[in-house]
């Protein structure tokens, strides 16, 4: 078994909650605290305790990587996510060359946060812009300007953060072609070396799905989303962004390791309510609210939910549903005979690179990236 853990640990808070957003996440007035400091003083010592529960179950292993995600991360001072990252280094042999990634919103980021957080030994940031139009921000129903972004981007640059991402989604009701080339064109005008575009995926439950239910907003057409996918895919590697996963692109050295850690298989601790955990073919999640995860770890306890084992066949399944959106793609020696058979057609129709199918692996083309749930379909039975 690997002697690697990655640490993802889960800031629970935002400001306001985005239109579109289904995350595990709760605002001031929906905990009935006065403000976020007040309601979240105690959540930090809770995720402080969840680490030394993890190490009392694995013992000492080592950390290539950290990633603080939210939720809002940037809402916490930083000395408490810096007191985060100690409590990892001091339980575990944090890697020297450890990647350590915050999630941050452009508008509750300061100069001060990301100074601090970089002293620290953070060195990514990973920040959510979604689109530099007004009009979509609207429609997502997001509170920052998109002129923020920029100016966030530079603090972090200034600070000494070599990695900067950001997050755009694309897709969203209202949104045009045009104002999607402008979102791409402004997202490669900044200094960063990794972007994440992710379709718009309507949560069920959230106010961007109960508007387009009455018919108060409508999804642009499919085939639009489409072009939207090929023209950023386009876009971004003709500026030296290179595709490593269908969703994200990276200049060299600056593919996300934390992500790659989940999508190959390697080892996860999910500190926080709702925190999802992989260690040894077995899955676990928290419990989903910060008070009873609070309560929980309080009593000394891991505030574990559910947990499921992994079956060979369903680790086999789940190697394919995530290496298939990798550039790497599988080799055709962890296939089946049947499961070839079944995707060869899609050779012909040029979803599946023919010169790496001849060097042994399935590996999807640009078209074959925008419709790969319908061929994992025929890889998973
Ligand atoms: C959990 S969010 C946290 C980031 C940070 N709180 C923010 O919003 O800036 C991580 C990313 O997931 C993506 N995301 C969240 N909800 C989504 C949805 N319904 N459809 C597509 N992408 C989504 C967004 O791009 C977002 O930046
Ligand atoms: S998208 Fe980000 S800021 Fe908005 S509610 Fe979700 S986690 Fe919070």
């Amino acid at each position: 078994m690997s002697r690697r853990l990655s640490f993802y640990v889960h800031i629970p808070y935002c400001i306001k909650r985005c239109g579109y957003c289904d995350f595990n996440t709760y605002t001031p007035a929906e905990l009935k605290g006065p403000d976020l400091l007040s309601v979240s003083s105690n959540y930090i010592a809770a995720a402080i305790s969840e680490i030394g529960l993890a190490s009392e179950a694995v013992g000492m292993v080592e950390v290539p990587s950290i990633f603080f995600g939210g939720g809002t991360p940037s809402l916490m001072p930083a000395h408490e996510l810096a007191a985060v990252i100690s409590e990892i280094r001091s339980k575990f042999s944090l890697l020297p060359d450890a990647e350590i990634t915050i999630e941050v919103n452009p508008d509750s980021v300061t100069p001060e946060f990301l100074d601090e957080m970089r002293t620290a030994g953070a060195n990514r940031i990973s920040m959510g812009m979604q689109s530099a139009v007004p009009h979509v921000l609207q429609v997502l129903d997001r509170t920052h300007n998109p002129e923020n972004v920029a100016q966030a981007v530079a603090n972090a640059r200034s600070a000494g953060f070599e990695h900067v991402s950001v997050d755009l989604i694309y897709g969203v009701p209202k949104e045009t072609f045009a104002d999607w080339q402008s979102s791409v064109q402004s997202a490669l005008s900044l200094p960063i070396d990794h972007i994440s575009a992710y379709a718009l995926i309507v949560e069920k439950g959230t106010k961007l799905a109960a508007q387009i239910s009455r018919g108060e907003l409508e999804l642009p057409p499919e085939d639009e989303t489409a072009e939207k996918y090929r023209y950023a895919d386009d876009q971004f590697v003709a500026a030296g962004f290179d595709w490593y996963e269908l969703s994200n692109w990276s200049k060299p050295g600056g593919n996300c390791k934390h992500n790659i850690a989940y999508w190959d298989g390697s080892h996860w601790w999910g500190v926080g309510p709702g925190a999802h955990s992989y260690w040894n073919n077995r899955r676990w999640w928290n419990v989903k609210h910060p008070n009873t995860y609070m309560q929980k770890v309080s009593e000394g306890v891991l505030p574990v939910s559910s947990e499921e084992n992994l079956t060979t066949e369903n680790v086999a399944d789940e190697y394919i549903m995530l290496q298939i959106r990798r550039k790497e793609g599988i080799p055709l020696d962890r296939l089946s005979k049947k499961q070839i058979d079944n995707c060869t057609e899609y050779l012909a129709t040029g979803h599946l690179d023919e010169q790496c199918w001849q060097d042994g692996k399935l590996v999807l083309t640009q078209t074959g990236r925008l419709i790969a749930d319908r061929i994992v379909r025929f890889l998973v039975m």
